[in-house]
């Protein structure tokens, strides 16, 4: 037996910031951020909205398309860098506002391949008898872990969260993977306190540790090897060519990223989906916020070949290749 995505889905924030905002409280301006990383604007979250309340949107839509009632539900994975509390999970808050009540409910912290994660967590579950339908979320509210001081960090980032539904099925849509980590390079992307390491206190907060800190050409260089060898792996896994290949639905941090991974596989740039202009860098809600507009414009043909490619915190990077 093997597993197909049912629906997928997402939901992002109201409130947008664009470049030009950004040049009122840092040194930037909408040349620079367009230039070196292809974003013009972002969605944020507000005060009382978290990455389960944007989890939970996507969860409610996705089902919806699905058609499937969440009782019907196995299990439920969400993938965040952004969770809600340490403990209990936010998949377990997502369980309770959707009513799944007969799911089982984790999260993963897989940074920006988290979505790429799940879904490969999600087809191994299926593989086993006792579970049918699964929903595999990801979800981010990164701007509150972003400092609004550091101009190298804080134009990058943005919220949202996508979710898919996945069902056993006699065919398998899923036709190969490859994930990988290097955790020699963690501290190049790292939230260096508010852990069980460091706790937090004044101090911490003083010098903004509680915010995320990366060293972004360094992480650049490795995220440009990787996503190449994560989509060469996979498709070899598979055994597909990347001339069979429909779609290349890369991580949406950096669009010179996206752009080498696809000449490295020698796609055309219409088979390559970008939506990062409109919502930065959203970590593992990324992937699954670009599919869903793929859905909405009809982009999306059932039998074609995806390639989802992503890279980020850990170093972890992978990529998974699925029949639509
Ligand atoms: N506005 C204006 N200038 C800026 C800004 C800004 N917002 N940020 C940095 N600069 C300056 C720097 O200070 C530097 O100035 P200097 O030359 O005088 O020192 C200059 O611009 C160039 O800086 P670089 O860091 O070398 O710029 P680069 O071209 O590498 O672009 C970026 C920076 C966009 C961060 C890029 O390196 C990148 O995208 N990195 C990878 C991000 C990524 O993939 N992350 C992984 C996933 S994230 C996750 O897992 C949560």
């Amino acid at each position: 037996m093997g597993a197909k995505i049912l629906s997928i889905a997402a939901h992002v924030p109201e409130k947008i910031m664009t470049n030009k905002d950004f040049e009122k409280i840092v040194d930037t301006s909408d040349e620079w951020i367009t230039t070196r990383t292809g974003i013009k604007e972002r969605h944020i979250a507000g005060e009382n909205e978290f990455t389960s309340t944007l989890a939970t949107e996507a969860a409610k839509k996705a089902l919806e398309r699905a058609n499937v009632d969440p009782k019907e539900l196995d299990m439920i994975v969400v993938a965040s860098a952004t969770h809600d509390y340490w403990f209990p999970a936010t998949a377990c808050i997502v369980q309770a506002n959707i009513g799944a009540e007969n799911a089982a409910c984790f999260d993963v912290e897989a940074a920006c391949p988290g979505f790429v994660y799940v879904l490969e967590i999600g087809r191994g579950l299926l593989s086993l008898p006792n579970y049918n339908k699964i929903l595999v979320i990801g979800a981010e509210t990164l701007t509150k872990i972003t400092d609004y001081t550091d101009r190298t960090t804080c134009v990058l980032f943005g919220d949202g969260a996508g979710a898919a539904v996945l069902e056993k099925s006699e065919e398998d849509h899923f036709l190969g993977s490859y994930l990988k980590g290097n955790g020699k390079l963690g501290d190049l992307l790292i939230l260096p306190a508010c852990g069980t390491r460091k706790r937090c206190s004044e101090e911490v907060v003083k010098n903004h540790e509680h915010y995320l800190k990366m060293q972004g050409r360094e992480v650049f260089k490795h995220a440009v090897v990787g996503m190449q060898e994560a989509a060469l792996k996979a498709l070899e896994n598979a055994g597909i060519k990347p001339s069979e290949v429909d779609w290349l639905v890369a991580h949406q941090a950096n669009k010179r990223i996206i752009d080498a991974t696809r000449e490295r596989l020698g796609l055309p740039e219409e088979k390559v989906y970008i939506n990062i202009d409109k919502y930065g860098n959203t970590s593992s809600a990324s992937i699954p916020i670009a599919l869903n507009e793929m859905y909405e414009k009809g982009l999306l043909k059932r039998g074609q070949i995806l390639v989802l490619d992503a890279f980020g915190a850990g170093f972890i990077y992978g990529a998974i290749v699925i029949r639509w």
